[in-house]
């Protein structure tokens, strides 16, 4: 969860929150897991061949078991590697592998899943790197960087997300956002606009959905376009039933891990106790007043450099805003 500043954790404080269910949330990656172990081995093969499994991003090791649990669930026999690249994670993964997978065939290799050059290519490939936003954490990027490691007729799971947006009222965000004036932020002054220019990850608890969400962005893995190419562009439009304020947008992500097996944090399809992710929010700087009728237009960017990744958003109707986080200036996701 993304915390910036000492006052936005002090608003934790006493604050009952709902602990993380890790082994049931990864359920559903485990069945994707199985499917994929099916597909890759026939029943009649189950004795004679062996699935490469490849884990990349793997943080404390829930995927490494759910795969484990898999192939011991169907019956396929399976060689893992794990890549990761923070190195308090390959202690814990290290740890893990001498209590619990002494006797499995299984390779860690600390590194940046994208400059890793594999001594041999998978059969499946396994990641948990999407962000509230689906992208926002540079799943595109990391798997496009992986997908050398799979073999031609591999398997990606997650193999797609898409992201949505819907306009919202969110009085209670715009207020706090308008607070932090004159603190901090990563050592440097903060200002209003660069606090109001930058998304937020949040349990949006006090907020009107001004109308449903739409579809945004969607990545696809493996990526097989000639030219890869994950910026992106599109111009939306919301109609507006109610007499409201436009505070801001708020973005989920639903990703199809395999065939039918989905996770979603759109509100009306949520995975049931789903608890892993909250929303993104994307605060406008001047809340802008709607009446019964009007309609919003959004344009929405995705934009790429050489260092960065970032989201820039301006509306052109019922007002004209200027391009919020322009160049990345507030908020940019460094590669
Ligand atoms: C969202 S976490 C998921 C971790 C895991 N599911 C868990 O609960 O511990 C993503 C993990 O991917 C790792 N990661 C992100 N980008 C990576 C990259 N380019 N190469 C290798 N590991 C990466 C991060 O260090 C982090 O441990």
């Amino acid at each position: 969860m993304l915390i910036i500043e000492l006052k936005f954790v002090r608003s934790y404080d006493d604050l009952l929150e709902i602990p993380l269910q890790p082994l049931y949330d990864n359920l559903r990656e485990q069945r994707a897991i199985e499917l994929a172990f099916m597909d890759k081995i026939s029943d009649e093969e189950a004795d004679i061949k062996t699935a490469i499994v490849m884990v990349v991003g793997a943080g404390r090791g829930p995927l490494v078991r759910s795969a484990f649990n898999a192939s011991a669930n169907v019956n396929r026999k399976i060689k893992m590697y794990v890549i990761e690249k923070n190195p308090n994670a390959i202690v814990t993964l290290t740890a893990l592998q001498e209590e619990l997978w002494k006797n499995k065939d299984m390779t860690i290799i600390s590194t940046d899943m994208r400059y890793f050059e594999p001594s041999e290519k998978v059969d499946i490939l396994v990641s948990e790197l999407l962000g509230s936003f689906g992208d926002n954490e540079l799943s595109p990027e990391c798997l496009d960087g992986a997908q050398k490691h799979l073999k031609e007729d591999g398997i990606s799971i997650p193999c797609q997300s898409t992201s949505y947006i819907n306009p919202v009222m969110a009085p209670k965000l715009c207020s706090i956002i308008r607070e932090v004036r004159g603190h901090m932020r990563r050592g440097k002054p903060n200002t209003y606009e660069k606090q109001a220019e930058s998304p937020y990850v949040v349990y949006l608890k006090n907020v009107y959905h001004i109308t449903k969400p739409q579809p945004v962005f969607t990545f696809v893995h493996p990526n097989n376009d000639e030219v890869i190419d994950n910026s992106r562009f599109i111009k939306m439009e919301f109609d507006v039933a109610h007499d409201c304020v436009l505070t801001g947008f708020a973005g989920y992500f639903e990703t199809i891990l395999y065939k039918d097996i989905k996770l979603s944090i759109h509100p009306e399809e949520h995975t049931r106790g789903l608890i892993s992710w909250f929303s993104l929010y994307f605060p406008l700087t001047e809340p802008q007043q709607l009446r019964a009728g009007d309609r919003i237009k959004l344009n929405f960017w995705r934009c790429i450099s050489n260092r960065k990744v970032w989201y820039e958003w301006s509306t052109t109707s019922p007002t004209v805003t200027h391009v919020h986080n322009l160049k990345g200036w507030a908020f940019p996701i460094y590669k």
